[in-house]
């Protein structure tokens, strides 16, 4: 009998789960804000122009889109659709899968729903965390996804990376990718943009994809927003309801004492 009360207490301790694969780099963190549409805004306007080439988010629909972040239909069909698609079809993309892995080895999966199977930070560090690696087809790696079959699409931005450590290093650092508040530069770390490649200073940089990020996670749960904010309406309501329910109570149980 004790035994299995033990077995039931083991059973019921949640285990720890150690990552297979080793040590893997901290991720650089990100706050997400559902409610900042601007934001939003420039995110999905750069997932149309700088991804849409390679991957689809075919499980979003670009007026589902245009509606919960406020872009105005007809802005979305002039600027943010591509082709002769219409606002009410899917996100998706005209590259065939089976031509994409003959070109990058792994076909650039879909990404709606992205975010939720890596994480938002994980996805905001890979895609700040590419470097020059000649070794490669694309002459890039990426700091968190060693070997990865995926050019560096926002390098005119970003400007070329450099490795300045060994890759044990790496890991142990992160991307280093903290900037210096005063000067608004990068602090030398691991990876360092070679100067003047990039359109971008890193704050600038960081911000972009952080827009993108932002609307990569509104993509993979499209109604988070809305259920924060009626569940704090729902809590609201509760509680003004407790106060009738027990004027109510007291009522009915006024003749009974
Ligand atoms: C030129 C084509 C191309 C473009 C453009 C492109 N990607 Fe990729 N991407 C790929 C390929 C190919 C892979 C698969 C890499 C692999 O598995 O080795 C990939 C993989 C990824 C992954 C990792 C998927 C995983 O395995 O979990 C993410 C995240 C990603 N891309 C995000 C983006 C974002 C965001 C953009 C736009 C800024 C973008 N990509 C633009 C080709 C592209």
């Amino acid at each position: 009998m004790k035994k299995s009360l033990i077995a039931i207490v083991l059973a019921l301790v949640p285990s720890v789960v150690f990552a297979a694969g080793g040590a893997a780099m901290p991720l650089d963190h990100i706050e997400l804000d559902r409610t900042n549409t601007a934001s939003l805004q420039r995110g999905m306007a750069t997932f149309v122009n700088r991804c849409m080439g390679c991957h689809s988010a075919q499980y979003q629909r670009y007026e589902r889109s245009a509606t919960d972040i406020g872009i105005p239909a007809n802005l979305v069909e002039e600027n943010l659709i591509f082709g002769d698609k219409k606002i009410g079809e899917q996100m998706t993309i005209a590259m065939p899968a089976a031509d994409a892995k003959v070109f990058f080895g792994n076909p650039p999966p879909d990404l709606t729903l992205e975010t939720r199977l890596r994480g938002a930070d994980w996805v905001y560090t890979y895609l700040r965390s590419f470097y020059k690696d000649s070794s490669r087809p694309w002459g890039v790696n990426n700091a968190v996804f060693k070997d990865v079959g995926m050019p560096n699409v926002l390098e005119d931005l970003q400007g070329k990376v450099s490795l300045r450590c060994s890759h044990e290093e790496l890991l142990h650092k992160g991307t280093a990718g903290d900037i210096d508040p005063l000067t608004g530069l990068q602090k030398a770390g691991c990876l360092s943009v070679d100067k003047g490649t990039g359109a971008l200073d890193p704050a600038e940089f960081d911000k972009v994809v952080y827009d993108l990020v932002n609307y990569m996670a509104y993509v993979a749960e499209p109604s988070r927003a809305e259920s924060e904010s009626l569940g704090t309406k729902v809590l609201i309501f509760l509680f003004l309801f407790f106060f009738v329910a027990f004027a109510l109570k007291k009522e009915y149980w006024k003749d009974v004492h």
